[in-house]
């Protein structure tokens, strides 16, 4: 069972030594927990946990600022726990997370337009494209509603 859960000093070490070889799209753990950090007065680490072990990060603004929709960030799954659907888990569990919180009725996340993987995750959670992003247009602007 696919469970989220802050990063903290318990789960640390299991976290920063998630295996990612490519950074193709996301970095490594190090990168995403800085951004966290950058990002720490809207936005929250999360160690994506199967049966209580992490096998991949993501950062959620879950305290979106007046104005601003729910939205994730640097989502990846560990390199040799891909493919089990742990990534679709995530996302469904993600959602539900900001269903039940409720401080917004809206997800938006961007998205490389080439990421297949990651697309078919996003539209089966019910994500639409809305537009092109505009500091790149490779890249996927995707709104769902909760
Ligand atoms: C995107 C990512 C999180 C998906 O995680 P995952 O646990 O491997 O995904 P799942 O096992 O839930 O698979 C979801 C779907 O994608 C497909 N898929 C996953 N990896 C794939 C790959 N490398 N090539 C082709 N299809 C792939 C699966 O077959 C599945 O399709 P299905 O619904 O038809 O069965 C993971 O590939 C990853 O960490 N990528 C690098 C970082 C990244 O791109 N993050 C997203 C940024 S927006």
């Amino acid at each position: 069972m696919i469970t989220l859960r802050e990063v903290d000093a318990a789960n640390f070490n299991e976290v920063i030594n998630l295996k990612r070889e490519s950074f193709q799209y996301v970095g490594g753990p190090e990168h995403v927990l800085a951004e966290a950090y950058i990002y720490r007065s809207d936005s929250t680490a999360y160690a994506i946990c199967s049966d209580g072990a992490p096998v991949g990060l993501v950062i959620l603004r879950d305290r979106p600022e007046e104005g601003y929709p729910y939205s994730f960030t640097g989502i990846f799954i560990a390199d040799d726990q891909q493919r089990k659907g742990f990534g679709r888990a995530a996302v469904e569990a993600v959602m539900q997370k900001f269903r039940q919180e409720r401080l917004r009725g809206e997800v938006e996340i961007q998205v490389h337009c080439q990421n297949g993987p990651a697309l078919k995750i996003y539209r089966s959670c019910g994500f639409r494209e809305i537009r092109r992003a505009q500091w790149n247009a490779d890249f996927l602007v995707m709104r769902a509603k909760l």
